[in-house]
């Protein structure tokens, strides 16, 4: 029996007067990846940036309702932010290192956070986070190189690093391959089915296909709301509602 990590009640969310979540109810399991998929704008990045807390960076943002992390609210007064941030984790669409070396790019959070770290430490975190993301062994020997030299499979990968070397609990990816060939795509599904052993994951996706070959659980939001949830083979063979069918066999639109 998976525990519940993320428990979702009556979420609901605003940008101004414009809604972008409607009364979301969904529990996220430890040591699974939920993949949520949805067209544009039905609210898919807008829920990851409330699970962090990223979305009180909008000025107009209204949020209610109730989402528990192991149990504690993290929408009210008494959550520390910062300390969240470094449980829930997130990788962009767009890998964005730091103009820094490799080493630099995972050790410069970390050494920030502990200010006492040793190097020893530090190299530890470094090897190993990038073990995790399944890059150390083609950045072992050049480690003082700029990340910017890196492909864009790699620094995708490299982020992911950055992200570990944080150590979540939870690691949310928006689109982390939209950008990517098919086979650095390859790589990072496989990192992610590696990883969610250790992690929540919550894999936001417009590819179908990526979400039935990655995910144990599925979510497709449409136009604000959640319309159907459940384990992804019986997702994607048989939906419940027809706006789902639609969505996944093309039809969309
Ligand atoms: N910072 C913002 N200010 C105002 N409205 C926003 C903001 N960010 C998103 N929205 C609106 O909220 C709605 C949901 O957007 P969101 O980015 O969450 O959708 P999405 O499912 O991630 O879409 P996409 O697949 O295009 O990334 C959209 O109508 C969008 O225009
Ligand atoms: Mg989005």
């Amino acid at each position: 029996m998976l525990a519940v990590k993320i428990h979702v009640r009556d979420l609901t969310f605003h940008y101004g007067s414009q809604c972008a979540i409607q009364g979301l109810n969904l529990d996220i399991y430890q040591g699974e990846i939920l993949g949520l998929m949805g067209p544009a704008k039905s609210g898919k990045t807008t829920f990851l940036r409330v699970l962090n807390r990223m979305c009180d960076l909008v000025p107009t943002a209204r949020v209610a309702g109730s989402v528990l992390l192991d149990g504690a609210e993290i929408l009210g007064p008494e959550c520390d932010v910062d300390g969240l941030r470094r449980r829930v984790g997130m990788v962009f669409a767009k890998p964005v290192p730091l103009p820094r070396s490799i080493y630099e790019n995972l050790a410069f959070a970390p050494r920030l956070q502990k200010k006492h770290q040793h190097r020893h430490e530090l190299d530890e975190l470094v090897e190993n986070s990038l073990k995790a993301a399944q890059l150390w062994e083609e950045v072992k020997d050049r480690l003082r190189d700029s990340a910017l030299k890196l492909s864009g499979g790699q620094q995708q990968r490299l982020c992911l690093a950055r992200t570990l070397a944080m150590q979540p609990e939870v690691i949310l990816l928006d689109e982390p391959t939209s950008g990517l060939d098919p086979i650095s795509t390859a790589r990072i599904e496989e990192t992610l089915t590696e990883l969610k052993k250790d992690f929540t994951i919550i894999l936001v996706s417009n590819n179908t296909k990526q979400i039935a070959r990655c995910s144990d659980k599925v979510a497709f939001m449409l136009m604000s709301r959640l319309v159907e949830y459940g384990v992804t083979p019986e997702v994607f063979m048989v939906p419940k509602q027809k706006e789902t069918d639609d969505y996944i066999s093309g039809r969309f639109g």
